[in-house]
């Protein structure tokens, strides 16, 4: 259970530079949980990030905040294309490693699947995970994610390192 003074919340223009600060970071300190570099990513002008607030494909970014500070996030994205309207992409799931084992993810994923549910329209939603990432993947098949899939190769580090990428999804209705 997420702490007491936890709030999550859909995010809004004056918090995308903390966000930055947070991805940046998460980016940073775990290359292997997702597929943009820190590198190229923390040259990103803040600007760029406004496509991370609600409107045109994204249905909303979520933040943790303990205490005003965020610590959490989860995006949501929709598809545009009208055969494809009924599918969701979650994306750039993280927890600030301070923040860690205190259900907070969980919180974020609960939160944005009450709102995709809340969709008529919407009918199942994907994600993509490293496979091995225990934390990542025990939390999403705890909510009911499944594995449809496996990419080999999908992402490869600079130290040499070649990793897959587990594909789950998970039934809205
Ligand atoms: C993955 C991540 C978002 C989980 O957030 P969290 O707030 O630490 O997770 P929670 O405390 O809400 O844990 C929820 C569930 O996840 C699973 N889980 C969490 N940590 C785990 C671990 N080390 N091993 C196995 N399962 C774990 C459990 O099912 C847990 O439920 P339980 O506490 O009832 O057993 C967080 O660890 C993180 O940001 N990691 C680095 C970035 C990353 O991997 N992002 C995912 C990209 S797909």
């Amino acid at each position: 259970m997420a702490s007491d003074h936890i709030a999550i919340r859909p995010m809004r223009e004056p918090d995308l530079l903390a966000y930055k600060a947070l991805r940046d970071a998460m980016l940073a300190g775990h290359p292997e949980a997702f597929t943009s570099d820190a590198e190229t990513e923390s040259q990103r002008d803040l600007a760029s990030y406004r496509s991370r607030l609600t409107g045109g494909g994204t249905l909303f970014t979520l933040l943790a905040l303990d205490g005003g500070r965020v610590i959490g996030a989860l995006t949501c994205e929709r598809e545009a294309r009208r055969k494809v309207q009924h599918i969701a992409h979650l994306v750039g799931m993280m927890v600030a490693d301070t923040h860690r084992g205190r259900g907070i993810g969980r919180a974020l994923l609960a939160d944005a699947v009450a709102r995709m549910q809340a969709l008529p329209d919407l009918a199942q939603v994907t994600l993509t995970v490293t496979a091995g990432n225990r934390a990542a993947v025990g939390l999403y098949e705890s909510v009911g994610f499944e594995r449809y899939g496996r990419l080999p190769d999908a992402i490869r580090l600079p130290d040499g390192r070649r990793l897959d990428k587990d594909l789950m999804h998970l039934r809205l209705r």
